[in-house]
């Protein structure tokens, strides 16, 4: 029945809300020997955290992480890893008038149908803090991924009416998507996204969006049939993440309206290997990837909470009205990047592990030598 751990065999589970003492990960599975320190979590820790530009909420956290347990001389010994960030900015007075009151488009009622208890110090574990700790076990998850020459990257596509297609979407890369704080890499969308959020933070309005998420360098050969398909592990860790109401892959949506003739990616060979002239897949063929970027979409809704007066239903039944105070992204798409490149990494890090434990042939003859963790 609980809900907090993630993955099989590189395996994750969190705890921590958004108003407690800080939010904390234990990773388990992880193969002994890895270099690894604070060092290799907290860059991505610094591209989720909140009051990094005047794009997002202007709470104030440091986020630092601490690791305490489960590495021995900078290296990992194989036992579990905890890492611990303790919240700072907590502020829940900010918060005080809502005790009773359910925010629209928070999980503030559903938590309370469920429960019969509430925490209403802001989301608590509904809220994006707890996010940290996925965060913080992906930085892991992206190390042993990048010592098999695999890389992540997340960009945002849409704000609003603001769309940019990628190109070539494995052409982008992480120093083009940090370029500008609305994580667009494309100069001229990013500026004009900047520009529609401002406005609409100044309305006391917000706005969604999209993000895309590329993954290349994986060898083909991940994924288990039939539960367990990368596809369907992927959109289950996009959907986990607050405020996620879409997922698509490949040509996603759009495949409605094709013809198989249109839609078939043919087979070719390519540089002495099996690939296929075309990547409408997403990467995955039978939810198993194909050696093709994995590449796919997220739709991001607008920020539930609003500087303006709502009407709502208090835990007593009655009508009434709600203006949420406090400090607020006026559109999430910024931070959710590092979110979405943290999930995917987990999902494809344990599936790599997976296949090393399986299939161990094909592994090795994927990474010559044995294998790289
Ligand atoms: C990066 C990120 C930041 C968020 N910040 C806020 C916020 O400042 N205010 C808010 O109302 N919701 C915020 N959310 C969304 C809520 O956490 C989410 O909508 C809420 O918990 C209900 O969950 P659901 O939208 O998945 O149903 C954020 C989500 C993400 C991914």
């Amino acid at each position: 029945m609980p809900g907090s751990s993630f993955g099989h065999t590189f395996r994750i589970t969190t705890a921590g809300e958004s108003h407690g003492v800080g939010n904390v990960v234990i990773i388990d599975g992880v193969p002994p020997g890895i270099p690894f320190s604070e060092d290799d979590v907290q860059p991505d820790l610094d591209r989720r955290r909140p009051g990094q530009s005047a794009l997002v909420t202007q709470r104030q956290e440091a986020d630092k992480a601490q690791i305490l347990s489960g590495v021995f001389e900078g290296k990992t010994t194989g036992t579990p890893i905890a890492i611990l960030v303790l919240n700072e900015d907590q502020r829940s007075k900010d918060y005080s008038d809502i005790s009773e009151k359910y925010r629209p488009g928070h999980a503030d009622y559903t938590f309370d149908a469920k429960f019969g208890f509430r925490d209403y110090r802001g989301g608590g574990r509904s809220s994006v803090r707890e996010s940290i700790a996925r965060v913080a076990g992906g930085s892991l998850a992206k190390k042993i991924l990048t010592s098999h020459g695999i890389r992540v990257v997340s960009w945002v596509s849409q704000v609003g009416s603001v769309i940019w297609d990628a190109p070539d979407p494995e052409a982008v890369t992480l120093e083009q998507v940090e370029a500008h704080p609305t994580r667009c890499p494309d100069p001229d969308s990013a500026e004009k996204m900047a520009a529609l959020i401002k406005q609409l933070r100044s309305e006391a309005d917000s706005i969604g969006g999209a993000a895309m998420i590329c993954a290349s360098g994986v060898p083909a050969g991940l994924g288990e049939p039939v539960f367990d398909k990368v596809k369907a592990d992927l959109a289950k860790a996009m959907l986990s993440i607050p405020a996620v109401t879409g997922f698509e892959y490949g040509v996603g949506f759009r495949a409605a309206s094709m013809r198989g003739s249109d839609n078939n990616d043919l087979f070719i060979r390519k540089d002495g290997a099996t690939h296929t002239a075309t990547n409408n897949h997403g990467g995955m063929l039978g939810g198993i990837t194909s050696g093709e970027p994995i590449v796919f979409r997220c739709a991001v809704k607008p920020t539930s909470s609003l500087a303006r007066e709502q009407a709502t239903v208090n835990r007593a039944g009655e009508e009434t009205s709600i203006l949420t105070r406090g400090r607020h992204d006026p559109c999430l798409l910024p931070r959710f990047s590092p979110i979405a490149e943290a999930m995917t990494a987990l999902v494809l890090c344990d599936h790599l592990l997976r296949w090393r434990a399986q299939c161990p042939a094909q592994y090795q003859a994927a990474y010559p030598g044995g294998g790289r963790c």
